[in-house]
């Protein structure tokens, strides 16, 4: 193959370098484009283009594969710890057991978190969306580690940081919401153990955390993990590439998750179903809804990728891993009957055939997540619990390789130069 591709552009030829990865994917790098020819490419949504290059995550959309690192994501989520992984994105490598024991216990130590974080966490309005104080309480941690912006090379003490904080932060919002007193982390505890015991022991009671659901946690938020350059990733190496600090990317990652189209389609599934369940559940009336998406405005939560265009392979493990849960827990969702229903008729649709729409990793992973008592509105909170490793394992790479700051150019399409006209002449 050769080097180069030839672009001819106003009967000019300019030769783009072809970039070649380590599983063939292929580009062409334009980096010299616009000094050279004048003309950029437009690429709405980014579809095409490559923002960097990145040896953290491999992901084929045709055929369904997402690794970590070289470690499929089937591999990682039956036989790994979620921080056995968090090490493996942030620094590249499975850790030794000694390596493992530092890492987890340095986590260990830090899940406290500051006093004065709670007095602005217990400003917001009791109700207030999880996403939307966890952004904001995980931007606030700058203001309290000032180091992190002044310049020192120190962003491990950050990183460890954030993974112990952020199931401490989250649970604050359940327990609000409640009106029950909050927990303070248990460092005995394992990573996923400790999360659950802040969200649900009382002190009244006592709370033994389930090995099923502690093990179904574990499994969620590998999968979760990372998934290259998507919304919220991209925005937090796009944030820190003006050398942003790293609480302040990340927060800035948990915003753009929250969206629908993005992360905050979890929340949306379960809403979707039970609103098909209160409609008698009648799944072929909300295919045809989606079907006809640009009157109705309707689409199928939990349906269709930008990338993954034959299966996402998250979903199958999760699809397994809730009738195993469930089963395992003894609850019985009437929604993951509705939910299976609904992906039955839409794989046998021509609709959804032709536009390769199946079902995403969000599609399953609320039944799994209500069966494990977390509340609708922090489905997308446990997304960010799981995406913060591969955020941290992005912003840390692109660090590292000293990339230029993001500055996307554009075809100006508004009015040409004009006089200013003062206000009386208007
Ligand atoms: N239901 C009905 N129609 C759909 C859906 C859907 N969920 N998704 C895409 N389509 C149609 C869309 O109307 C379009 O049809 P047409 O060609 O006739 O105009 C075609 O499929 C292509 O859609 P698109 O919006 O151009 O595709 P995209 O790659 O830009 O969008 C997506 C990907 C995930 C935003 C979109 O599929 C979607 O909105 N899905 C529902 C939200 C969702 O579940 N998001 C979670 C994604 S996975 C978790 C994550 O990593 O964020």
């Amino acid at each position: 193959m050769s080097d180069f591709a030839e672009l001819s552009v106003e009967g000019k030829k300019y030769q783009l370098p072809i970039v070649v990865g380590t599983e063939a994917e292929k580009a062409l790098d334009i980096n010299k484009l616009r000094d050279e020819s004048g003309y950029i490419t437009i690429d709405s949504g980014y579809k095409n283009t490559g923002a960097t290059k990145s040896a953290i995550t491999f992901l084929d959309g045709e055929k369904g594969i997402l690794n970590y690192r070289g470690y499929s994501i089937e591999d990682l989520a039956a036989k790994a710890t979620f921080l056995e992984v968090a090490y493996l994105l942030i620094y590249g490598e499975l850790p030794t057991a000694e390596q493992y024991a530092e890492f987890e216990g340095a986590i260990r130590r830090h899940t406290i978190v500051n006093e004065g974080v709670r007095t602005i966490f217990e400003g917001f309005p009791v109700n207030s969306h999880p996403m939307a104080t966890l952004s904001s309480l995980v931007s606030s941690l700058s203001a309290f580690y000032p180091d992190s912006y002044e310049g020192k090379d120190n962003s491990d003490r950050h990183i460890i940081r954030l993974l112990a904080k952020l199931p401490t932060i989250a649970s604050w919002s359940y327990k609000r919401a409640m009106g029950h007193p909050m927990n303070y982390p248990k460092n005995d505890l394992d990573y996923c153990s400790n999360f659950l015991n802040m969200m649900f022991s009382l002190p009244v009671e006592k709370y033994e955390v389930d090995p099923v659901v502690a093990s179904a946690l574990n499994t969620l938020l590998i999968l979760h993990a990372d998934h290259e350059q998507n919304c919220s990733t991209s925005t937090v190496r796009l944030v820190g590439s003006s050398q942003a600090n790293l609480y302040s990317s990340i927060s800035a990652g948990i915003s753009a998750l929250w969206g629908p189209l993005h992360g905050g389609a979890n929340q949306e599934v379960i809403e979707m179903l039970e609103a098909i369940k209160a409609d008698g559940g009648d799944v072929s009336k909300y295919i045809d809804m989606a079907k006809n998406a640009k009157t109705t405005g309707f689409r199928l939560f939990g349906f269709g990728h930008r990338v993954y265009k034959n299966f996402d392979p998250r979903a199958k493990i999760i699809k397994k891993a809730a009738d195993e849960v469930l089963a395992k827990l003894g609850v019985n969702d009437p929604v993951l009957e509705i939910a299976k229903g609904l992906e039955e008729a839409a794989l046998n649709d021509e609709y959804f055939i032709a536009r390769k729409l199946y079902p995403n990793v969000d599609f399953y992973s609320g039944i799994i997540y209500r069966a494990l008592g977390i509340p609708t509105n922090m489905f997308t909170v446990m997304f960010a619990i799981g995406r913060l490793p591969g955020w941290i394992a992005q912003w840390k790479e692109m660090r590292a390789a000293k990339e230029p700051i993001g500055r996307p150019r554009q075809i100006y399409t508004g009015a040409t130069l004009r006089e200013f006209v003062s206000i009386e002449n208007r």
